[in-house]
């Protein structure tokens, strides 16, 4: 074959320029490794922006009494514990670092009175957590990241995808793409290898989503060999818009609750106080998304299948001050004046708990060489992920998981990535282009979103996951025989042919973890098993891709050290860790 491929060689490659690979590459670049990063997007745009309502660090800036311990508190029981604890640990003492950093590169936050970072409450956040930039965070996040990768010797390449990582004998090589613009391939050899590249929300048909979440590198890891757990735990976002049909699914900040809005049902009850009468409209997601699924199955939804979600009392100045995106999106999608009408919110598929299993200090997958960090990764959020522990996970895990990869291309030797294997994947990747029948990747997409709502939704049962295996087992098989019309210049279809493989490889591992999961706990709420277990079910489940298929076990999750169990036994009250730490 005479394929015109260009060779690169890094000492550390970052796969997804999202806050998570840009955070790592950072990390790696300004230690003086040579780094470069593959966005499947522009620069700029990765799904980082979509992050609306804040980045959760325990500043203590509006209340004071908050700190890392209550922070790690609100994490695990969040998560109802089956997250690691030490990446909590971690999470909660380092978030508000990154946050100052951001600032010391330029980031805008909103600040107090007195010139401080802001902080909003959040659901399930003990105290008023989240430091913001209005409603449009992530935005300024990763300009400021951007801003900064700019200052540094940092290679950027953008809209490329990567189709395959190699190895060479058991670790990590490297990896081939292609640019989605002309459909030229690069091989990229690395020392060392950060997979980024957020997670899989694009596997439901209603996702707060952008297209680029199909989970490409946790797939490509996967077969690579690293492991995969907690993958059933797949958050849902109470509040995505639900009309017109093309908006369906667009986040709707948790910052509208955080700043005072409250939901109600069609017969104008505020029923969280029914399912969680502390905390209500600002409960953990798993419990309000399952409030309103339940009200709707109940008879007392809103016209399109949702509940009401209104901030009319806070007043126009108040709300176009603090939830400026909120107001422009909800009148330039669905013509609602958010200042002074209710509006309709549903449940929306929103984050992916589960991934990668990660060393938590590191990065490190299973794959010698091989690091993941941010969405892509398992280990943070267990069953439920809190608001605004995305934005800092990004942040923390992403400086770990490139300093890991730093450390481990400092003592190794550049690797080889064996010819044949890179023209076997240029072979494959342009198959679909020159078959002549085969299957729609579309189509597959469609068919992949409809059972993953039939049979892996908010509400999930036995038999019902079964047939979605079986359903999805098939449908795996037909994505082997794809067929893309048209040429190698920016062609979606043929993109969607690697996206729709990767999807229904990870929806697989989605089904397989819900039906082993036999409890409810946080996201997964199985109607045949409704109780979360006590010790039975404080486990994660593993994943890995062998020759014969996939292969999963429970691991028990590790007991926590008596320094941390304490803050449990302590009782937590808001506070009362933080004095626990000055004794
Ligand atoms: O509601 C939101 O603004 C989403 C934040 C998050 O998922 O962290």
């Amino acid at each position: 074959m005479s394929e015109d491929i260009a060779y690169h060689e890094y000492d550390v490659l970052v796969i997804g320029a999202g806050g998570a690979g840009l955070r790592a590459a950072i990390e790696a670049a300004e230690n003086g490794l040579k780094t470069a990063v593959l966005g499947k997007s522009l620069l700029g745009k990765a799904h980082t922006v979509m992050a609306e309502g804040g980045v959760a660090a325990a500043l203590g800036n509006v209340d004071p009494q908050d700190g890392w311990e209550t922070h790690f508190y609100d994490t695990c029981r969040s998560a109802h514990f089956i997250n690691d604890y030490r990446m909590a640990e971690i999470h909660a003492k380092e978030a508000p670092d990154r946050v100052l950093e951001l600032e010391y590169w330029g980031a805008v936050f909103d600040r107090t009175p007195e010139g401080k970072i802001m902080q909003r409450p959040f659901g399930a956040h003990s105290f008023r957590r989240l430091a913001h930039v209005g409603d449009r965070t992530g935005k300024e996040i990763i300009r400021t990241l951007e801003q900064k990768i700019m200052t540094l010797n940092v290679d950027v390449y953008q809209e490329i995808t990567a189709t395959k990582l190699f190895k060479d004998q058991e670790r990590i090589a490297g990896c081939i793409a292609y640019y989605r613009e002309d459909g030229r391939f690069a091989v990229f050899t690395a020392k060392a290898v950060v997979i980024a590249t957020g997670g899989w929300g694009k596997a439901y048909k209603v996702t707060s989503n952008s297209w680029e979440s199909t989970g490409d590198g946790a797939a490509l890891a996967f077969r690579a060999g690293a492991e995969l757990a907690d993958m059933e735990m797949v958050q849902f976002h109470p509040t995505g818009m639900t009309w017109p049909p093309g908006a369906r699914g667009i986040l709707v900040t948790e910052g509208v609750r955080g700043e005072g809005g409250f939901l109600c049902n069609s017969e104008g009850e505020r029923f969280m106080e029914k399912y969680d009468p502390v905390r209500k409209d600002l409960s953990s997601r798993d419990v309000v998304a399952r409030g309103i699924y339940k009200e709707v199955k109940a008879g007392r939804g809103t016209p399109h299948g949702g509940a009401w979600l209104d901030i009319t009392h806070k007043g126009a100045a108040f709300i176009k001050h603090k939830l400026p995106g909120m107001y422009e999106q909800l009148l330039s999608l669905a013509d609602v004046d958010i200042t002074k009408s209710r509006f309709e919110v549903a449940p929306t598929i929103h984050y992916t708990m589960g991934g990668l299993r990660v060393d938590p200090y590191t990065g490190a997958t299973s794959v010698p060489g091989l690091f993941a960090a941010g969405e892509c990764a398992a280990g943070l959020h267990g069953a439920n992920r809190l608001g605004g522990n995305s934005l800092s996970d990004i942040l923390v895990f992403g400086r770990r998981a490139g300093a890991g990869a730093m450390e481990y291309a400092k003592d190794t030797k550049m690797p080889k990535i064996d010819d044949t294997e890179v023209q076997a994947e240029v072979e494959r990747v342009l198959a679909p282009l020159s078959r002549t029948e085969g299957e729609n990747p579309y189509k597959l997409h469609e068919d992949l979103q409809e059972i993953m709502a039939a049979h892996a939704g908010i509400e999930r049962n036995g038999q019902s996951l079964e047939e979605g295996l079986g359903r999805i087992q098939e449908l795996r098989e037909r994505t082997e025989h794809q067929m893309a019309k048209g040429s190698r210049q920016f062609n979606p279809g043929w993109h969607g042919v690697f996206d729709v493989q990767n999807m229904v490889l990870l929806g697989e591992a989605i089904i397989r973890g819900a039906i082993e999961r036999k409890e409810s706990r946080g996201a997964q709420w199985r109607t045949d098993f409704p109780d979360e277990l006590e010790n039975q079910g404080k486990v994660n489940y593993v994943q890995r891709l062998t020759d014969h298929g996939i292969e999963l076990h429970p691991e028990p999750v590790p007991e926590m050290p008596e320094e941390l169990a304490r803050l449990f036994k302590l009782g937590m009250a808001p506070g009362l860790a933080n004095s626990a730490r000055k004794e």
